[in-house]
């Protein structure tokens, strides 16, 4: 099995570029049919769920608009606990069909404490879509609409997502190895 290192781990194959295109693609036509006289907005919440979003986006054939915003939770591989914005939001939400991006819900912590700015600005509707959920880990009463995968609550990288700023260019999703 091909291992890869990252700082001080090293981390095993977990999910292909195929299995994660794939179920991208799928969201994608849900999202075609049920959004499409509705124009959404797409708020893509970075850093990590860019390449979700990305990748999301090419096959999103109905009107709609993106827009990025940066929270961040986490340092390491364990979540700090309180929220770092340093992106905020610019687009004007009220009334229109939000739908939010994430590369990732574990605790849901930084989730509950962005969705009540966005529920105060009116928008017609708000969901939630997230590439991965880890179930276990949930302790936030989050809403989860869109999941391409549910996984087990253990540190992942790639496709987006990082372990203290590396690997996020890796096409594919990696699991940490047990020790
Ligand atoms: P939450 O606030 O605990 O739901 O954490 C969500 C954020 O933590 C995600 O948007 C990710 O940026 C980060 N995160 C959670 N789990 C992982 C992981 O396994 N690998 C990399 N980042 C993660
Ligand atoms: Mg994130």
């Amino acid at each position: 099995m091909q291992t890869i290192r990252i700082h001080d781990k090293d981390f095993i194959p977990y999910l292909s570029q195929t299995a994660i295109e794939e179920a991208i693609k799928k969201l994608a036509a849900d999202l075609n049919e049920q959004y499409q006289n509705k124009s959404p907005l797409f708020i893509s919440i970075l850093n990590g769920s860019f390449m979700f979003a990305a990748e999301l986006f090419k096959h999103i054939n109905i009107p709609c608009e993106i827009s990025f915003i940066k929270l961040a939770s986490y340092k390491g591989t364990t979540s700090i606990g309180h929220i770092i914005t340093s992106i905020g939001l610019d687009a004007d939400i009220k009334n229109k069909h939000i739908i939010i991006l994430e590369d990732i819900i574990d605790t849901g912590k930084t989730l509950s404490q962005f969705l009540p700015q966005i529920y105060n600005q009116q928008p017609a509707s708000l969901k939630i879509a997230a590439l991965l959920h880890k179930s276990d880990a949930k302790m936030f009463d989050v809403p989860l609409d869109y999941n391409c995968f549910k996984i087990p609550n253990k540190f992942v990288v790639g496709f987006g997502l990082d372990y203290n700023g590396f690997g996020r260019n890796i096409p594919a999703i990696y699991q940490l190895k047990e020790e």
